[in-house]
């Protein structure tokens, strides 16, 4: 694990989490682009275009899954995304499942303000979303590219993975899967939420 070597600089208390709206797509874009990127540092277009389709599928239709949110610091510019998805078929073929697992996806925070708790908020927040829905249980599935500040950040909040897909990402490029139980699940009534969307917003 790294050190952490300056305090915080963004109080939670300036982080406002909302749905994904695309109405600053560029901010968006420039986090996925600081993000998503080779060994030579070069952003993959590719992925980075496959990215931002789904989140325009998304805003698009707004009921069904993938589902995103975004955070904002005060002065409203875009700090982080972070999104759920239903499970592919990979991994309900390895007997997890569909009806109670959901996946979280796409995890991109400003690369100037990580470690400042902007990842803890769109999670907590999520994992909200995910409750409401019925859901039990989170899926996170990460790559080799993430090793540093991915797998450090899902292990601190779901613990160590669960096992590792071989060649998950082509051929040497192996995944590691988190897969984690919610507490808040065990507790959480249907009646307590008239709106989804609303209720998991205001909850902080
Ligand atoms: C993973 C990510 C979304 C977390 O967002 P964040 O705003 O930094 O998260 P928080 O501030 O709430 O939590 C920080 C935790 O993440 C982990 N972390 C983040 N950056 C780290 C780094 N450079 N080195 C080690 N751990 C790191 C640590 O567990 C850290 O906890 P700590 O600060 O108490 O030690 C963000 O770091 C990111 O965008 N990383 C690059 C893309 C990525 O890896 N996405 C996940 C793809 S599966």
């Amino acid at each position: 694990m790294s050190e952490k070597t300056s305090e915080r600089k963004l109080p939670t208390s300036s982080i406002n989490i909302r749905m994904l709206s695309l109405n600053r797509p560029q901010e968006i874009r420039a986090i996925l682009e600081s993000n998503i990127i080779n060994g030579q540092h070069l952003p993959i277009i590719s992925e980075i275009e496959a990215v931002i389709k789904r989140m325009h599928d998304s805003v698009n239709n707004p009921d069904n899954f993938p589902r995103f949110l975004v955070a904002t610091s005060s002065d409203g510019a875009v700090a982080g995304v972070m999104g759920l998805n239903r499970i592919n078929e990979d991994l309900i073929n390895r007997g997890i499942d569909a009806e109670t697992t959901i996946e979280i996806i796409n995890a991109y925070v400003d690369t100037n303000i990580t470690r400042n708790g902007v990842g803890g908020e769109l999670l907590t927040n999520l994992r909200h979303i995910a409750v409401t829905l019925g859901f039990k249980r989170v899926a996170v599935i990460s790559g080799p590219r993430f090793k540093e500040k991915g797998h450090e950040f899902w292990t601190k909040h779901f613990g160590k993975p669960i096992d590792t897909l071989k060649s998950y990402y082509g051929d040497g490029n192996d995944a590691k899967l988190w897969l984690y139980q919610l507490p808040e699940a065990n507790f959480y009534k249907p009646d307590m939420s008239p709106s989804l969307g609303n209720t998991a917003l205001e909850h902080k």
